[in-house]
């Protein structure tokens, strides 16, 4: 039996990874021997987004979610929900009523407030933490201009996490973005971080979606995000990390998605198989990664991949589609890359 990485730092953090339908249903074995081997915290990778576990006004789908938390404990693992309030993966109808128009503020929060209660409720208890709201700023820390702000202004932000904390006491509670790395963007959710625990709202920790770049950003740039999220008062997790080790388009917009990429040399160089030389500087990415986590472990609550292994990942999909990527700690075949975790 192979020492897992959850016990390489189980006095520092949980180790986390998003698990998407067919891993929780057990179609994937050797993936949840995997998961019990490796991991003592778990993600749902899109189940409990409001597009699949309400999709429509008057039904909800908890069929992903229950099998989600009996995996979790199973597992006995620190399970998380993810998330309660976004802008993506969201149908329309929640911002209108049944004849299209969009709704006030008034009816807006308490749909969101229904749509809460009903989910956290479900799996009181059973979720440790969740996810409140995810991505609602822009990169230069101003509210992003989603139906949620433009309709409800910030307060959505803290009727969600007021109403997630009411739902169940005993959760945490978390405010998840990408690129928090940035000293812009962090600014602005520090500040309503701060806001928001002065009015005496539960807000446990900020969540930096780990959605890195072989060279990008730098690790004094994460480092000094750790610090900053610490010294307002909050703890750090470190969500969604994953390392796209191929080249961005330059214009890899939302719109791109619909480009397959699959027959571009350029930007697909690794559809039979990894170079050597990028296989490398990958691992060495994660060490460098994992020892700065390491470092800041009186921070750092949990890291979680978005993924178990390459084959699963989002990033071969995505900023543009076809493309076979090695984001992740373990490859196609389910082994544990090598060079990663040796030096620690
Ligand atoms: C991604 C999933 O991994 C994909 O399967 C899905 O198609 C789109 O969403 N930020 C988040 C995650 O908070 O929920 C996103 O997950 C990745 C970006």
């Amino acid at each position: 039996r192979e020492i897992g990485i959850k016990d390489l730092f189980k006095d520092s953090f949980h180790i986390g990874v998003a698990v998407n339908a067919q891993q929780v249903s057990g179609k994937e074995p050797k993936a949840l021997a995997v998961l019990a081997e490796h991991f003592n915290s778990l993600s749902p990778e899109n189940g409990l987004k409001w597009e699949k576990v309400h999709p429509k006004p008057e039904e909800y789908d908890f069929e992903f979610g229950d099998a989600y938390v009996a995996l979790g404990e199973k597992m006995k693992a620190f399970t998380i929900g993810h998330c309660l309030v976004w802008h993506q993966q969201t149908p329309n109808w929640v911002f209108e009523d049944e004849s299209g128009k969009m709704l006030n503020k008034e009816d807006l929060i308490s749909k969101m407030e229904d749509h809460i209660a009903v989910v956290a409720g479900r799996y009181k208890g059973k979720i440790d933490g969740w996810d409140v709201v995810n991505e609602a700023f822009n990169e230069d820390g101003s509210f992003r201009e989603s139906k949620w702000y433009n309709v409800a202004g910030k307060d959505f932000i803290k009727a969600a996490f007021r109403k997630a904390h009411e739902v169940d006491p005993n959760a945490e509670l978390y405010y998840n973005d990408y690129n928090v790395w940035k000293a812009s963007k962090r600014k602005g959710i520090l500040e309503l971080a701060k806001e928001m625990k002065s009015e005496g709202i539960r807000v446990d920790a900020i969540g930096m979606q780990g959605h890195y770049m072989l060279g990008s950003p730098t690790l004094e740039e994460i480092e000094q995000g750790i610090i900053e999220i610490a010294e307002a008062g909050f703890k750090v997790v470190i969500t969604e990390l994953d390392v796209d080790v191929l080249p961005r388009p330059n214009n890899a917009q939302g719109a791109d998605l619909n480009i397959n990429f699959a027959n571009s040399p350029e930007y697909n160089p690794f559809v039979n198989g990894i170079s050597a030389e990028a296989e490398a500087k990958l691992a060495q990415r994660y060490a460098d990664l994992f020892q700065l986590f390491h470092k800041h472990k009186d921070k750092i609550s949990r890291v979680t991949l978005w993924g178990l292994h390459d084959g699963r990942s989002w990033l071969n999909n995505f900023p543009v589609r076809g493309r076979t990527n090695y984001p992740l700690l373990f490859d196609r075949d389910l082994k544990l890359k090598e060079g990663i975790f040796e030096k620690l």
